[in-house]
């Protein structure tokens, strides 16, 4: 019989609850509005030529490098930041390599750094989520090969400093350091460019968030030239689809479109965390399009009540460290103003009183 490799087959299966989501979808951290009209339009003109031939990557890539002030040869476009994840485990992981992994963060890490056979390690986040730098820079030895850092982090919208951030880099010169920023457009701080200070730095950017673009699947991943020529000969020439690679440039042209979105999510995000301390709920300041709370015992009820009433949000109780948590995402300025009227209706009525949530 068939089996897959042993490393695959104690793979822990990740299944995101993807059926049945219907309603105000605040349970992904996706764009709850959608793309620019201006993607629209350009879908609108797609043609079976354009669907017959295969997608040209590269002058798309010149494009995006313009955009984020690289150069072309630092950049590779990929299906998603989820491809862009693979490809550098695909890179540089062999068997036995290990691999750091602060958790909780985004499951992807450990499903494409596990499959090559690595050691994972996971090292708990430290207090109040905050990147446990020293603990990291601890466990880093010569077999560490990758250390993956969502920035700001997901479920907890944690973020670490630019200099923790170079610090753990420089300290690991033969692990590739993936500084995934998929929330970047949310908190404003990037370490665009600095792989050429530190050439095992790699930062990925994706279109699946504030540009509304997840059912398309494209990201970005960059890094130092020679680095990432290793990377492109593990990618096919064709990861990216032509009806993606023909949006992006209108995407990325209607800077107001997404700048408005991200005002408003930013806002949205400030009301809610205002609104949470008002009732005593605990939760994590954060630095993207969503926050993390804690419900404690009430929180299946919660995430049932707000089903009950439209409102999709997502139960991160399984996480490590996140016992009786949710994660709400924020949209535009009517769906917070939706999701507060909600949650205001929601809390007595699941019997949460501010002493039961405290920690
Ligand atoms: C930290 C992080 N990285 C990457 C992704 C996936 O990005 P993409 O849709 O570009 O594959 C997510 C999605 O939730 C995420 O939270």
């Amino acid at each position: 019989m068939l089996n897959g490799r042993k490393a695959v087959r104690t793979l822990p299966v990740y299944h995101p609850p993807l059926s049945g989501r219907n309603g105000l979808r605040l349970d992904f951290n996706e764009n709850t509005v959608g793309c620019s009209p201006r993607v629209l339009a350009r879908l609108r003109q797609i043609g079976v030529e354009e669907l017959a031939r295969y997608p040209e990557r590269e002058p798309v890539e010149a494009v995006v490098a313009g955009y984020l002030k690289v150069k072309p040869e630092e950049l590779l476009l990929t299906n998603g930041v989820d491809e862009a994840i693979h490809l550098i485990c695909e890179t540089y992981l062999e068997p036995d390599d290990e691999v750091l992994i602060v958790v909780p963060t985004f499951s992807m890490y450990e499903i494409f750094a596990r499959a090559p056979g690595t050691r994972i390690i996971n090292i708990p986040a430290g207090v109040n989520f905050s990147y446990p730098t020293h603990t990291i820079l601890r466990h880093i030895t010569p077999a560490t090969r990758l250390i993956a850092i969502a920035n700001p982090n997901n479920p907890t919208g944690a973020a670490a400093l630019e200099e923790e951030l170079m610090l753990v880099a420089r300290s690991a010169p033969n692990a590739a350091v993936l500084v995934d920023e998929a929330y970047f457009e949310f908190h404003g701080h990037t370490l665009l460019g600095k792989w050429r200070e530190l050439p095992n730095l790699f930062v990925a950017h994706t279109f699946s968030k504030a540009y509304g673009l997840a059912g398309l699947r494209a990201g970005v991943l960059m890094g130092d030239a020679q680095q990432m020529s290793a990377v492109r000969r593990v990618a096919s020439p064709y990861n990216v689809n032509s009806v993606a690679l023909a949006c992006l440039p209108e995407a990325l042209e209607d800077e107001a479109y997404v700048a408005h979105y991200v005002n408003e999510v930013c806002d949205g995000r400030e009301r809610l965390q205002r609104e949470l301390q008002n009732l005593g709920i605990p939760f994590w300041p954060s630095r993207a399009n969503f926050v993390l709370m804690r419900m404690g015992e009430a929180n299946a009820g919660f995430v049932q009540a707000m089903r009950d009433r439209g409102i999709l949000v997502r139960d991160r109780s399984r996480d490590p460290g996140c016992e009786g948590c949710v994660r709400i995402t924020l949209g535009s300025l009517e769906q917070t103003d939706r999701l507060l009227a909600v949650l205001r209706e929601v809390l007595p009525k699941i019997g949460v009183t501010v002493q039961e949530v405290r920690p």
